[in-house]
């Protein structure tokens, strides 16, 4: 079975064809081809919706036949199209679902509207083979949550952010540092050159009862410090930087391990911890999962970076699991900007099945 998926959400131009192994051992990316429009929106510091939403158009077409011919396929060679109809930036959202839904309709192919984070979310069993149910840390530049994920469509939000998403406090840290956008991987490689005990910053939310996030006092207290040096030497950057991601490293382990107890709480043992969404691509923050992992017997999922941030390839691998379940959306299925992940379930509006 091959599916072809689209992600327009953001700021990632992504198409992608995956075809499904026997045996439900994961999948084979046949192609998956991204154009990041970061180049475009450095200059604004931050995602500007309205750029965003045209250059997925002036590239979408491009990138659908570029990863039909990688995968050595046609539009009739694939067995359904998936699309990111959520949650993210309406205009984008349009574009990707709607070149979706024409080619299903030209092509005669079944039609399936994937919720972005569920992608996230799904994305360690397109890597290797990993039964339900399991734990998934989502970290993005939008979202901050910690879902059990019991089956394709049946999600369970256990907590998630109270304020800013993860990767939104990496990006509003490096600007005031004066990094440029996006921050993440910036923060990442000073940090590595950075003292990360100089700066005691906070770690909000620790050893709360919960698995609910806060990161925006982290943040605030970053600020205050940069205020009080006044003028941050090179050293004093790095050092900022490696006590901010210190602190997030910890926030991160200490609500995963919290999440872990309400999961086995409610009855279940998780099969291992998924990581997903682009801060997922920290090092430091991997290392960590590794070790808790490791410390409490739970396997760890971490998919490469490439497929943490966004891609095709996720949002065609649900698509292929919601296809192989039967379940396909109607063309006027509708863009969905804010679209929760556990609202999924037993929803009236999203599948057939
Ligand atoms: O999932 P993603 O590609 O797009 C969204 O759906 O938001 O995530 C982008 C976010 C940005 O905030 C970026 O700064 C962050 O992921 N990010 C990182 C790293 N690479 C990307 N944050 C920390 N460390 C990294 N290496
Ligand atoms: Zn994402």
């Amino acid at each position: 079975m091959r599916v072809l998926g689209i992600e327009t959400t953001c700021d990632e131009t992504a198409v992608a064809v995956v075809a499904s192994r026997i045996g439900g051992d994961g999948g084979d990316i046949l192609s998956n081809e991204v154009m990041s429009q970061i180049a475009q929106h450095a200059a604004y510091g931050g995602v500007v919706p309205e750029i965003a939403a045209r250059a997925h158009i002036d590239v979408l077409e491009r990138l659908i036949v570029r990863a039909l011919d990688t995968a050595g396929t046609d539009i009739a060679g694939v067995d359904a199209i998936a699309a990111s109809a959520g949650p993210g930036l309406i205009g984008g959202i349009l574009v990707g679902l709607t070149a979706a839904k024409a080619l299903a309709l030209a092509a005669d192919k079944p039609f399936i509207a994937v919720n972005h984070l569920e992608a996230h979310a799904l994305t360690g069993r397109l890597t290797e083979r990993l039964d339900f149910p399991y734990l998934a840390l989502l970290v993005s530049g939008g979202h901050t949550q910690l879902v059990a994920v019991l089956g394709v469509g049946d999600y369970k939000r256990l907590g998630s952010t109270v304020d800013d998403a993860a990767g939104e406090a990496f990006d509003k840290v490096a600007k005031m540092l004066g990094l440029p956008y996006p921050g993440g991987p910036h923060i990442e490689r000073l940090a590595e050159e950075g003292d990360p005990a100089r700066f005691d910053f906070p770690r909000p939310m620790f050893g709360r009862e919960g698995a609910d996030f806060s990161l925006s006092g982290l943040k605030t207290a970053v600020r205050q410090e940069i205020a009080r040096i006044g003028t941050p030497t090179e050293r004093d950057v790095a050092d900022l930087a490696a006590s901010f991601q210190a602190a997030i490293v910890d926030v991160l382990v200490d609500r995963v391990r919290s999440g872990l107890r309400i999961f086995t709480q409610n009855g279940g043992q998780p099969n291992g911890l998924v990581i997903g969404g682009g801060v997922g691509a920290n090092g430091a923050i991997r290392r960590a999962l590794t070790r808790l992992c490791a410390e409490t017997g739970l396997r760890f999922v971490s998919p490469p970076p490439g497929l943490c941030s966004d891609n095709g390839a996720v949002v065609a691998w649900a698509g292929l699991e919601r296809f192989a379940r039967g379940m396909t959306d109607d063309l006027t299925f509708a863009a969905r900007p804010r679209w929760p992940l556990d609202a999924n379930a037993g929803s009236l509006h999203h599948g057939k099945a």
